[in-house]
């Protein structure tokens, strides 16, 4: 269904552009980002896209949705993902030879988005439009647009459920033990999920309301490197070995279901019974624990629209339209604010679900499947 839809929306932008018969290159204007020295380019343009390594489905999902609807769309696509292994240096050589390649608009899933500024410089000065997919891309003024679900609100969604999830489970009243575990320190996405989050726990902690046992309440000492299951477990075991010897542990706030069920399966391990755990991307294994009642809850970011969204932006450069944007405070990158399409996050429990995945026909069919 959601598939069908993206092809149908390609084929009406393939045929508004095949009634423009604009074909004219866009040459080499700076790609201010404005969209007023948008100039246009080939119908049939290359579109580069370059994602990192295949840390949750999500980034799985978008390779294969991006080379159908660029296609359907009637562009050439290349798209690349950074392999699991010197992820960094590999992603910057794609985004080179997608440049030297000719594409005319880059989409970027960073890997580090502070260390890509030469590689998008480079785009820039070649006339090639850089669109941040997801995560930001940090420190140069070479990033054009910026296109996500609204990271901040994820977090306070996820501070949230947190919340919801220990009245509904912890099975007492307040005071609530908690621990806290936010994303990669390269992936920008990291601090304004955990921001988000605590903008809502934050005023719990202060109230008495949480404990977070261990102390740890720094972003820093909550990180999880290269957002990966064995780093969580790990230090998932060593403060339940550490702290959680004669306390019982309530809730955890985990940044998205790969940890969550890391999380999860630390506990498990341990003997000890689940807490409320918060997750993000709906991954199949973390819908079916929700439905199972064992991970609290999730985040749905609908991919298959975070991708039509970005062809849509790619459709009106390849028309010199102006490129439709909905916030342009929010993502200061440190030397500029980037203008940003922002798509809405919606939180998922056991007891939402169907509703949730409505549009997801595959989320869906598992939801029903426990009933
Ligand atoms: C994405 C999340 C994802 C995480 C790990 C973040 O930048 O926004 O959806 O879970 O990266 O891949």
């Amino acid at each position: 269904m959601k598939k069908i839809l993206l092809s149908a929306t390609a084929l009406v932008v393939a045929g508004a552009f095949a009634l423009t018969g604009c074909s004219s290159e866009r040459g080499g204007d700076t790609g201010s980002g404005s969209g007023d020295d948008a100039k246009g380019f080939a119908a049939d343009a290359t579109i580069g896209v370059a994602l990192p390594d295949k840390t949750s489905e999500n980034w799985v999902l978008a390779g294969q949705l991006f080379t159908d609807g660029l296609e359907e769309a009637g562009f050439k696509a290349d798209v690349q993902y950074a392999p699991a292994s010197n992820t960094v240096a590999e992603q910057q050589n794609q985004i080179q030879a997608m440049v030297t390649g000719g594409a005319k608009v880059i989409i970027i899933g960073a890997k580090d988005g502070k260390q890509l500024a030469t590689q998008v410089e480079a785009a820039r000065d070649a006339g090639v439009t850089v669109i941040a997919y997801d995560r930001l891309i940090e420190n140069t003024e070479a990033v054009d647009y910026y296109v996500a679900f609204d990271n901040f609100k994820v977090g306070q969604l996820q501070g949230q459920a947190l919340l919801d999830g220990l009245a509904e489970r912890a099975g007492h009243e307040a005071p609530y033990n908690i621990e806290l575990f936010s994303g990669s320190p390269d992936d920008a996405n990291s601090a304004v999920f955990f921001n988000g989050a605590m903008d809502v726990l934050q005023p719990k902690i202060d109230d008495g309301t949480l404990k977070v046992v261990s102390g740890q309440t720094e972003i820093a000492q909550t990180a999880t490197e290269g957002w990966k299951a064995e780093n969580a477990q790990r230090r998932m075991d060593s403060l339940l070995t550490s702290t959680y010897s004669s306390e019982t542990l309530d809730g955890v706030l985990s940044p998205n279901d790969t940890l969550a069920r890391a999380i999860i399966t630390s506990v498990q391990g341990a003997g000890k019974d689940v807490p409320v755990v918060t997750g993000q991307d709906s991954e199949v294994e973390s819908v079916k624990s929700i439905m199972e009642g064992i991970q609290y809850s999730t985040i749905n970011k609908d991919t298959t629209l975070l991708v039509e969204q970005s062809i849509k932006m790619v459709g009106q450069l390849q028309k010199g339209e102006e490129v439709d944007v909905n916030d342009t405070e929010q993502y200061d990158n440190g030397v500029k604010v980037v203008p940003a399409y922002l798509l809405d996050p919606i939180i998922v429990t056991k007891e939402n679900a169907a509703e949730a995945y409505a549009n997801v026909p595959s989320l869906l069919e598992i939801v029903n499947s426990y009933k």
